[in-house]
């Protein structure tokens, strides 16, 4: 298991537990996070599970693939730190994990 940190565009944080094996975006769908939509589930095809993995964090993840950069290309608000969630696997490394949501997913 692994603590997960959501933290909303608003600042509001959610703190949750992932179990191994379970995207990112998988994690929050399961706790309601509210700013991870996942309109495709999953499958790196609607950017809809944008987040900003903080810099410590990022070492600690695979780069994103060919599909993930095209997507996060069509993404709204991309930063340098920008992830497609659904792409993220939660491993025991990733206790603690940071990931700030975008604005452009609050559905205001
Ligand atoms: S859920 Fe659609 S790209 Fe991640």
């Amino acid at each position: 298991m692994a603590k997960v940190t959501f933290i909303e565009a608003s600042g509001k944080q959610h703190e949750v537990t992932a179990q191994e094996g379970q995207s990112v975006m998988q994690v929050a769908m399961d706790n309601l996070v509210p700013g991870i939509v996942a309109e495709c589930g999953g499958f790196a095809n609607c950017a809809t599970c944008h987040g900003y993995v903080d810099d410590a964090w990022l070492k600690k993840i695979p780069p994103p693939d060919a599909a993930e950069e095209g997507m996060i290309e069509c993404a709204f608000h991309v930063q340098p730190n920008s992830r497609l969630t659904c792409q993220i696997k939660v491993t025991p490394a990733l206790d603690g994990l940071v990931v700030r949501l975008p604005v452009s997913q609050t559905g205001e």
